[in-house]
């Protein structure tokens, strides 16, 4: 998809397309009242008829809408004005890209952009704007052997700013919501692949890929031999069950000064979770292909920060590996001991993202990082208590923690704060080790966090547990690309 930006009146623009809203109640917006009134009244007329009220996500087709230049114009239902916020503005752009894609129209002149959104600038709505369009019409074919292809499918979009002004900003904030689309292509496609194709083989030549696409990049992968050596007996514990070997993959971006210390992104990199010999059960055990979308989501971050040139460090470390059940597999029972010296009773070999996260988190020590951030599916828990709106975030620093709810409000990608108070640690005691890897089911998110805090002490750390935003189940089932959005806000803020 192309966008550009541009200010000019709608009965002016000579496309295949324009696309202006209407509110509850027949009630134009500013566009459509002057497509209203160049055409004598024809748009107001229509809607008298009956045909669309101005309800949210409602939309018309007009054709031949006289004195003006364009093949059609598309109106969208916007709801009640008063009501128009944040997320009545995201649904009615999936609304208008996905109608306008079926519509056989190459392009789009886009007047959504117009409407006032509460609190919200033009920058903020051409960047929504250009992630929610790639969003909305992304589809995973690649294993399919006949590819459901749109026949004519929008590829041209020209978002309205109000004014000449708005017009070099306009580009550049399209520039930087489409590195972030590109990135969270990437995500997405790689954590829909399936475990058989994507296991952490596959991750590390991902990223080896991206190396060679941006030069910037640094890209190294240790083996389980190279893992061995630095001590890492909780990561490898959790690949000892699996025919695939574990890799830990670091990428090293640095667009910043050089001695400037890097932001550490530490992404969790199951490529399948059986549950190991504490197997899970069977109803809906395909989605645990999906246990590697922190580790998605920090390859399209690195990849996003690479494609726009962002001003900062950036280091990238997945943590992938297969949790499978087998005659090596782990006990329940078992105790190893982590790169850091600690000792773990690996009580549920479920609970095994906390294992592969601790010896990675040890590791990212030696960049001496300015904050590091991890992100994984962790718990089931984190569903139970915040649904799929938000992620669950823990840190040991209260600054950063602002900064990333901070982030997750500005770019509508949300997290919310869970406390990591110590009180929350004694359930991680064990009989026979430093500690155990699960601690009960009383606020499983929280103890979790609480197992990781124990291997972060060295630096500003935040955790975001990602288990209900990730991805989809059901008729929708599919990766969603989160938290993507939140993190590359964070780092522009960072950049800025
Ligand atoms: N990957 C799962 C967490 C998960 C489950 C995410 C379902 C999304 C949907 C993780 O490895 C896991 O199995 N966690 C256990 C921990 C428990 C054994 C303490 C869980 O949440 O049940
Ligand atoms: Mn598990
Ligand atoms: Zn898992």
């Amino acid at each position: 998809m192309e966008f550009s930006v541009k200010s000019g009146n709608p009965e002016k623009q000579r496309s295949a397309c324009v696309v202006v809203g209407v509110f509850d109640r027949r009630k134009l917006s500013s566009a459509a009242r002057v497509l209203d009134k160049a055409s004598g009244g024809a748009l107001s007329t229509i809607l008298r008829r009956g045909d669309m009220d101005g309800e949210k996500g409602q939309t018309l087709w007009l054709y031949n809408l006289p004195n003006t230049l364009c093949e059609r114009v598309l109106l969208v239902g916007c709801g009640k004005e008063r009501d128009f916020d944040e997320p009545a503005y995201r649904g009615i752009i999936a609304t208008m890209a996905r109608t306008v894609n079926k519509s056989g129209a190459v392009e789009a002149v886009n007047y959504l952009t117009d409407l006032p959104v509460k609190g919200r600038d033009t920058l903020w709505k051409i960047s929504q704007a250009v992630t929610i369009i790639q969003d909305s019409l992304y589809s995973f074919q690649q294993l399919k052997s006949k590819k459901e292809d749109t026949q004519r499918p929008l590829k041209r979009i020209v978002l309205s700013v109000p004014s000449r002004s708005d017009l070099l900003p306009g580009e550049e904030a399209v520039r930087v919501a489409t590195a972030i689309s590109v990135g969270t292509k990437l995500t997405r496609d790689l954590a829909n692949l399936p475990g058989n194709i994507c296991n952490p083989t596959y991750l590390a030549e991902q990223a080896l890929q991206l190396k060679k696409t941006y030069k910037g990049l640094k890209v190294e992968v240790l083996e389980e031999a190279d893992m061995e050596k630095l001590g890492m007996g909780a990561l490898l514990s959790v690949s000892k069950g699996s025919e695939q070997p574990a890799k830990l993959i670091t990428l090293e971006y640095r667009g910043g000064r050089k001695d400037a210390r890097p932001v550490v992104l530490v992404g969790k990199g199951i490529t399948f979770d059986t549950g190991g010999i504490s197997l899970k059960p069977g109803a809906e055990m395909d989605e645990m292909k999906f246990d590697m979308c922190g580790a998605a989501s920090v390859l399209g971050v690195m990849k996003a920060v690479a494609e726009m040139m962002l001003p900062i460090n950036l280091v990238g470390v997945v943590a992938a590996a297969e949790n499978m059940p087998d005659g090596k597999a782990t006990r329940p029972g078992d105790v190893v001991t982590s790169m850091s010296g600690q000792t773990i009773e690996i009580l549920n070999t479920d609970a095994e993202g906390r294992l592969v996260l601790c010896d990675a988190l040890s590791y990212v020590e030696r960049f001496d990082p300015d904050v590091v951030i991890d992100i994984a599916t962790l718990t089931g828990a984190c569903i139970i208590a915040l649904g799929h709106q938000a992620t669950g975030l823990l840190s040991n620093h209260s600054p950063l923690a602002n900064d990333l709810l901070g982030a997750g409000k500005q770019s509508y990608d949300r997290a919310w704060e869970l406390p990591l108070w110590d009180e929350y640690q004694e359930q991680l005691k064990s009989n026979f080790a430093d500690m155990a890897n699960i601690g009960g089911r009383p606020a499983g998110t929280i103890t979790a966090a609480c197992f990781l805090s124990r291997f972060t002490k060295k630096y500003k750390w935040a955790h975001l547990d990602i288990a209900g935003v990730a991805w989809k189940s059901g008729k929708e089932k599919g990766a969603t690309g989160r938290p993507v959005p939140l993190l590359m806000q964070y780092l522009l803020n960072k950049a800025s």
